[in-house]
């Protein structure tokens, strides 16, 4: 079936082809070429010798945690435990992250609706493969991985099986890669731990093209879909927003640390340098879907309602 736009659906819609080889948008031809430009390999670029981190050195040279202790059920000898069982969390959390974004750009290879943004996310394929690469080297060295968290698996599931490119690119490039984003970014500046500042320095700088490269695919998206199909794509954020905070509930982490899960949920959702922290999770995907259209009035109430916008007043 040939659509509007040139493409054509195969006849289960889960894949178009695009006869116009000479149509090209320039934006996502840029990014295409930069993508190529910045290829690292995970191998060689990344000083695996440097050791990686220890338990003891997540608690002697760790940066405190984004949780306040005053509230907190873990008892004070075993902060620095925490912080190891922290640092472990999110590095498998990045791991499993990073295999959804792989197979989603997989997907939007045989998606997207013309032959420049299947470039790009062909050569994006190629960085998420690095990044899942680098990410299960470390956990592996770590030799304390966690599996991967209930709502990131649910998030995952959610957009690998999609078949609308749109709501392909809104899960992946402007939310879970948007959160991973602002992550990668305090990562880096604030490991003690010289292979994983390493890695997500490389790491974060492909991500930062590839939430752009989200952006330019969806600016002319929103404006031109029916209130019902907008609606659905509001719906699907809300969701999506819902899932990627319950993540940092950190159920896994009070398991294995022997603390009461409830106590600990409710420790995580109330303190104030946790909701900070949630906040500052959530930065680049607010302006991101300010940017795409679709920070609209209910959006924008339903994170409020989360705590996950950082406009509102504090205390
Ligand atoms: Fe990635
Ligand atoms: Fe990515």
């Amino acid at each position: 079936m040939t659509v509007a736009d040139g493409s054509e659906r195969t006849g289960d819609a889960e894949a178009r082809f695009v006869w116009d080889y000479a149509r090209t948008d320039e934006r996502l031809r840029a990014l295409y070429e930069r993508g190529k430009a910045a290829q690292w390999n995970a191998t060689t670029d990344i000083d695996w010798a440097a050791g990686v981190g220890t338990p003891a050195q997540a608690g002697l040279l760790g940066p405190d945690l984004p949780m306040g202790r005053d509230a907190s059920p873990v008892p004070p000898e075993r902060w620095a435990g925490f912080q190891w069982e922290f640092h472990s969390w999110m590095t498998s959390q990045f791991l499993h992250g990073e295999q959804g974004a792989l197979l989603a750009t997989g997907r939007l290879v045989a998606l997207a609706p013309d032959l420049d943004a299947k470039f790009y996310a062909a050569a994006q394929a190629a960085d998420e493969a690095r990044h899942v690469e680098a990410y299960a080297r470390y956990v592996d060295l770590l030799g304390n991985g966690y599996p991967i968290n209930p709502s990131l698996r649910r998030m995952l599931d959610t957009v690998v099986s999609e078949s609308r490119w749109d709501i392909v690119f809104l899960g992946m490039q402007i939310i879970v890669e948007g959160l991973a984003l602002a992550a990668f970014r305090l990562e880096h500046t604030r490991s003690f731990d010289p292979v994983i500042a390493q890695i997500t320095r490389l790491v974060a700088k492909d991500e930062a093209r590839h939430v752009a490269f989200g952006l330019v695919a969806l600016r002319n998206v929103y404006g031109e879909l029916t209130s019902g199909e907008r609606a659905e794509r509001e719906e699907f954020v809300k969701e999506a927003a819902l899932l990627m905070s319950r993540r940092f509930r950190l159920e896994e982490i009070w398991e294995r640390l022997d603390v009461d899960v409830r106590a600990g949920t409710d420790y995580a959702l109330r303190d104030q340098k946790m909701i900070d922290f949630r906040r500052l999770m959530f930065t680049k995907i607010v302006t991101s879907l300010a940017g795409v259209g679709l920070l609209t009035p209910g959006v924008r109430a339903h994170l409020e309602q989360l705590q996950l916008l950082r406009t509102v007043s504090r205390r």
